[in-house]
């Protein structure tokens, strides 16, 4: 409707802070990696050079060795924890977090391109075009050292899902007896039971330690971060945008870096086997610190369409877990299976449901020619939003909102897919 178009405009001209967006105020004072991402979608709706701006103000970040940090903390914020003193980044340009987040950004840029069919656009590629390059190939390079064709995280944020319940095990293995005493300060902005339990937390801030102690060196969180962990989200985000980074370069007759980005392409379609539980007949995580196979269906185990993927033997199977939790929730896609005994629906990463992510799933959906399963996606996130506004995440099976509101993303995904 005309009136929620006009409430998602106003959000993400409130949370603009200048050239670039808060997810939330409060909860989330600063630029975030794929929150930037997604709200460009948003921007382009109305505004194409602030779309634009929002991606080159995140590669503002970018740090030598290629890395497109998570968060971007242009001035300090004491309504947030952990600031840039306990990240301790020797970026030398702009403080940020020391680790990155899924990759959604080339497949953006590919989308504002096509949407931008000025000469400013072409130019706007042709600078990005290197920068997001540098950052794929930090990803294959030290998220996956021993190539395997998946992709790592090192610490749950890096996934952006961070509190899935199949992060737990693998976490469980952190030493965290040398953390000391620290104030959360997301607790006081929403409430506890919507957020990750104290353990969770204990657990984030001695991976953050470990990284801190080495400096961010990837090549030692490569070898011996506690904690890495290959993620079917950032693995079929990545596959993604490769390839959309491959058709840029093609576009640009950047011959040399299109083959590049199809060795990686091919890798990680083989790769993604590892990923693929028999006994689930789902992609699941996979723990290369401690050699597990993870069991749990969460909403990263429906991006194989988005990725590209179209085997039968995965796609059918993914299929049915579709109908199977669409049969069981009000609304899909919850971030985690309803039939799994972790499954909470409230709770951050453990049950809600993300627009971007119902937005991500229904694009490869689509692509595949699978209209309806797409459209149950879209139409759910509507009534979701009609519901309950523009929240941070949603209930699935009462639609209820949870997590800040007024969110910068929530208004970008309506913008840009739902509306
Ligand atoms: C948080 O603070 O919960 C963020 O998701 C970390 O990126």
């Amino acid at each position: 409707s005309a009136q929620l178009d006009n409430q998602a405009i106003s959000i993400l001209k409130e949370n603009d802070l200048g050239g670039y967006t808060i997810p939330t105020k409060g909860l989330y004072p600063y630029q975030w990696n794929w929150d930037s991402a997604f709200v460009a979608l948003g921007f382009a709706t109305f505004n194409m050079d602030r779309a634009w701006e929002e991606i080159e103000l995140l590669f503002e970040g970018q740090w030598d060795d290629g890395m497109v940090p998570h968060i971007i903390f242009r001035k300090d914020d004491p309504s947030y924890f952990p600031g840039p003193s306990v990240w301790g980044t020797t970026n030398p340009k702009i403080p940020t977090s020391g680790h990155s987040q899924p990759p959604v950004a080339a497949t953006v840029v590919r989308r504002l391109f096509e949407q931008d069919t000025s000469a400013a656009g072409k130019e706007k590629i042709k600078s990005l075009f290197p920068k997001l390059l540098a950052w794929h190939r930090w990803y294959h390079t030290y998220r996956d050292p021993e190539g395997h064709g998946v992709i790592a995280i090192m610490h749950p944020w890096e996934s952006g899902r961070d509190n899935l319940p199949d992060w737990d095990n693998a976490a469980s293995y952190v030493d965290i007896s040398d953390i000391g005493e620290y104030t959360r300060k997301d607790t006081s902005h929403v409430n506890p039971e919507m957020r990750p339990k104290k353990i969770d937390y204990d657990r984030y801030l001695a991976i953050v330690k470990f990284g801190r102690d080495n400096n961010w060196d990837p090549k030692i969180v490569a070898e011996q971060c506690p904690f890495f962990v290959a993620d079917p989200g950032n693995t079929f985000i990545l596959l993604r945008a490769d390839r959309d980074l491959l058709a840029m370069a093609e576009a640009l007759g950047e011959t040399e870096a299109a083959e590049e980005l199809k060795g990686w392409i091919a890798l990680t379609e083989k790769g993604i086997a590892k990923l693929w539980n028999e006994e689930k007949q789902a992609f699941c995580t996979y723990d290369l610190r401690n050699d597990v196979l993870g069991t749990g269906i969460s909403s990263a185990s429906f991006l194989a369409p988005y990725a590209g993927i179209r085997e039968e033997k995965y796609i059918n199977p993914t299929r049915e877990h579709f109908d199977r939790i669409a049969a069981k929730v009000n609304y899909t896609m919850p971030s985690y299976d309803p039939d799994h005994p972790l499954f909470e629906s409230m709770r951050y990463w453990r049950g809600p449901v993300w627009g971007i992510i119902n937005y991500l799933i229904a694009t490869g959906f689509a692509e595949l020619g699978d209209a309806a399963r797409a459209e149950r996606l879209r139409t759910d996130t509507v009534a979701l939003i009609e519901k309950s506004d523009f929240a941070e995440y949603f209930d699935p099976i009462t639609g209820e909102g949870a997590g800040g509101n007024s969110f910068s993303w929530t208004s970008a995904i309506w913008l840009t897919w739902a509306t």
